[in-house]
């Protein structure tokens, strides 16, 4: 087992299911670059503000790196008795350089340096997760430009309410990326303070320099109070918000998905590649992805209730409850970064149907907002027409007849304001055309959303 480094203070080892049990290195190993980075730009402080020697500095940076490359190379692996990956860190540190390495950790606590290596991995991630997220953005607008013609019912309670698009509803998803990608932003710039020199919970007596560590480690400035600098992990709780609202707007998307795969709709198929089969049913072709990202929504919504359950009783400063602060927020992280690179090329080659979107757009009677209108366009009070067109489709339905084939005697019969050009008012093709309202799904509407979120994703991505 590693030696303990508070020994001094006990007369007995810790006993061992005590030892495994308060051990963060499993989870908390994979921040061992950040740690590193923490460390470096302490030690440097350290002697530039004579707290050690230059030398010792020097030796303890060169140390640091050194244990970096053997870390990445392999050559070293963690002890996983020690407490967490700091102090894994800093006993490799101690055995390499004898007492030099014990003078690191002057006016440095774990409190702070947790902090710390939380910020410093997740601002790493929220880069990775926001370029998945604006990729995933830029495969929507291409299938988008594909399909500015392609009709398609438009649903409310899941019953065929007005003819759309499908680049009309893809556009939407990319409406909610584009949100997301902002709220990572906003995420990463609160959380861009540095904790470092908050020490343990009362900053420290050493005439330290906080200001250069978070310059040094690409920070906006040094956190305010030392009290919150360690206590604080609103951070988390808001990457996490932010991942599952991400998550739940894939998971809208891949319900979308399920049901447009499902022999009910056939709006859409996936590739194979993208697809998995059943053990038992031949004929099957399963979409086990979109159901699988609608099944981790779960999960990391739990995350984020975990974390916030976690925070809301605890008193300042720092509590060991802290440290599950990792297992949740890293989870959330990881599995919306898997589940955006599988659906993004899953999305990408999916084979869209649009014959059978048109066939569903011209049943459901999506039309007759469109038979109510003209009889506005023609001077009658909206409640009106709206009461006639609904006298208009329980006729259709009783004959087996849609307001296309109605024939015009029958609309006549209830208004006079009815003429021949209403078969053309009606057509799924007018219906979208005329569709024009800024945001609408006309073609040359959604032409425009997409040109003006392919310049802000250029924009990002600058
Ligand atoms: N492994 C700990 C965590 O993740 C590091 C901080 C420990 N601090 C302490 N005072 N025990 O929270």
């Amino acid at each position: 087992m590693a030696d303990k480094m508070w020994a001094g203070r006990f007369s007995k080892e810790v006993d061992e299911t005590v030892n495994a049990f308060n051990s963060s290195i499993a989870f908390d190993g994979r921040m061992y670059r950040h740690d590193i980075q923490g460390s470096i730009a302490h030690a440097k402080m350290l002697g530039k503000c004579g707290i050690i020697t230059e030398n010792d500095s020097m030796q303890i940076i060169d140390g640091l790196k050194e244990i970096l490359a053997d870390l990445e190379s392999g050559e070293l692996e963690f002890d996983m008795t020690a407490e967490d990956i700091h102090m894994f860190i800093e006993a490799e540190l101690t055995k390499r350089l004898g007492s030099v390495g014990k003078r690191l950790h002057t006016s440095r606590s774990r409190n702070d340096q947790v902090a710390l290596d939380v910020r410093l991995y997740l601002r790493d991630e929220i880069e990775e997760i926001k370029a998945l997220v604006l990729k995933l953005c830029k495969v929507l607008c291409e299938m988008a430009k594909k399909h500015t013609e392609t009709v398609m019912p438009g649903y409310t309670h899941l019953q065929r309410a007005q003819p759309v698009t499908f680049a009309h509803h893809l556009m939407a998803y990319v409406q909610m990326l584009l949100r997301d990608y902002t709220r990572l932003e906003d995420t990463a710039k609160r959380m861009n303070e540095c904790p470092l020199g908050s020490c343990a919970l009362a900053g420290t007596t050493y005439k330290i320099d906080r200001h250069m560590t978070s310059k040094d480690l690409g920070f906006d400035r040094p956190m305010e109070n030392s009290l919150d600098g360690v206590s604080d992990r609103d951070s988390c709780v808001e990457l996490a918000c932010a991942i599952s609202l991400i998550m739940t707007h894939l998971s809208r998307f891949s319900e979308e998905v399920i049901m447009w795969c499902s022999w009910e709709f056939k709006f859409i198929e996936l590739d194979d590649a993208y697809a998995t089969g059943s053990s038992i049913m031949p004929q099957k072709k399963n979409p086990d992805v979109t159901e699988l990202i609608r099944g981790k929504t779960g999960r990391v919504n739990g995350n984020l209730m975990t974390l916030l359950s976690m925070l809301k009783g605890l008193p300042l400063a720092y509590n060991k409850d802290m440290q599950e602060d990792k297992e949740a927020i890293f989870d959330s992280v990881d599995n919306v970064k898997l589940c955006l690179k599988t659906f993004i090329p899953m999305t990408e080659t999916m084979k869209v149907n649009a014959d059978r979107m048109r066939a569903a757009a011209a049943g459901g009677f999506i039309n007759a907002t469109d038979c109510a209108d003209y009889l506005v366009k023609h001077g009658m009070p909206f409640r009106d027409a709206y009461k006639i067109t609904g006298t208009l489709v329980a006729e259709c339905i009783d004959r087996n007849l849609t307001l296309e084939t109605l024939p015009i005697e029958d609309y006549k019969k209830l208004s006079d304001l009815f003429g021949d050009d209403i078969y053309d008012a009606i057509s799924l093709e007018t219906c979208v055309r005329e569709r024009k309202s800024f945001g609408g799904p006309a073609p040359d509407c959604v032409k425009q959303q997409i040109e003006t979120a392919e310049s802000r994703i250029k924009e990002l991505e600058k």
